[in-house]
């Protein structure tokens, strides 16, 4: 853990970070339900003075290690939110996906969260492989909303490098029908659909700031970081950043660059776009795009009415 304090300390320096200033935690990873809530105390200490009064604090469990002492222990730190990477309560897909906690763990987990007294929560859940039925997702969603969740986090499963599933792509299959399924359930349920993958009544503060572009400090192996057009890269090496902390590549970001992503990210959320940062021939694309109700307007920024086909959106923006 020292490793992580000298990079914490640098990060508090490099983002002159000043007393109640910041607005959400985000304790990802990795699996933080394996690291006993002890092992975070020195931290919380440490950040204490920097929380602003309504501070988000969001840690990710699994449900498999996420015990009622684990979920009580985080809790007492000061964490508002859990999120649990369920993926499905099929224990079929489950194994299917190589996930070892099974659906009635992730029950477990979840009522005992609540039953702990955490104001927020939220679960994952991944679509777009190759076993869905409609049955199937039907089900995940009727088991979620059985749940005292505000929020949940629907990922079509993407086949990564150097993963589980990179020798078998096959796995991933996504079929539009059973996606907008999907995607309506849970909105007829009363989620809103704030981002392409994400739902709630509640909607979090942590994951809006990224896709806002806002400045957010990342501390640990591979937590990226950002600072007005710069991007910080720890080691992603563990061993490297055990010895060396303090190596992070930084990236320089162009005007330009910062545009494409706030386009991107705007267009994926309902965080929209504003029509002000557009070049003339951006604003000529957006023009055709409301006359044909891709998208939509309020006051100055420009809003996508279907996320599933942002990326597409965008590139015509800048095309
Ligand atoms: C992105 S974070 C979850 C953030 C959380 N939903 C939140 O809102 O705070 C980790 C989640 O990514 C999803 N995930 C991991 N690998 C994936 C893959 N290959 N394809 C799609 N989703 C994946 C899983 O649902 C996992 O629980």
């Amino acid at each position: 853990m020292d490793s992580l304090y000298i990079q914490f300390e640098h990060e508090l320096n490099r983002f002159n970070t000043t007393n109640k200033s910041i607005t959400s935690v985000f304790i990802g990873g990795g699996t933080p339900s394996t690291v006993e809530p002890k092992l975070y105390e020195k931290l919380f200490a440490r950040l204490k003075p920097f929380l602003a009064n309504d501070v988000e604090i969001t840690t990710e469990a699994n449900p498999n290690s996420a015990s009622t002492t684990w979920l009580k222990g985080m809790k007492k730190l000061g964490c508002t939110r859990v999120s649990f990477g369920v993926q499905s309560f099929n224990d079929t897909k489950l194994k299917f996906l190589g996930r070892e906690h099974t659906s009635q763990q992730a029950l477990k987990a979840i009522q005992a969260a609540h039953d702990i007294g955490f104001e927020h929560l939220s679960l994952d859940l991944i679509y777009a492989t190759k076993m869905d039925t409609k049955e199937i997702l039907e089900d995940d969603i009727k088991t979620a909303f059985s749940l005292p969740i505000d929020h949940i986090s629907a990922y079509a499963l993407t086949i990564e490098e150097n993963t589980l599933f990179a020798a078998h792509p096959e796995v991933a299959k996504e079929k539009l029908e059973l996606t907008t399924f999907f995607i309506d359930s849970i909105k007829n349920k009363g989620f809103e659909h704030y981002e392409i993958s994400n739902f709630g009544t509640y909607q979090c503060k942590h994951n809006i700031g990224y896709w806002e572009l806002d400045d957010y400090m990342g501390v640990g192996s591979g937590a990226v970081g950002m600072l007005k057009n710069k991007r910080f890269y720890p080691s992603t090496d563990i061993d490297n950043y055990i010895k060396n902390p303090l190596d992070i590549r930084t990236e320089d970001l162009s005007m330009e660059d910062l545009k494409t992503e706030k386009i991107f990210l705007g267009l994926r959320s309902n965080v929209g776009i504003n029509i002000n940062a557009l070049s003339s021939s951006e604003k000529k694309q957006v023009d055709i795009l409301l006359r044909e109700n891709k998208v939509n307007q309020i006051k100055n920024t420009i809003y996508n009415t279907d996320f599933l086909l942002s990326d597409e959106i965008a590139l015509f923006i800048q095309s």
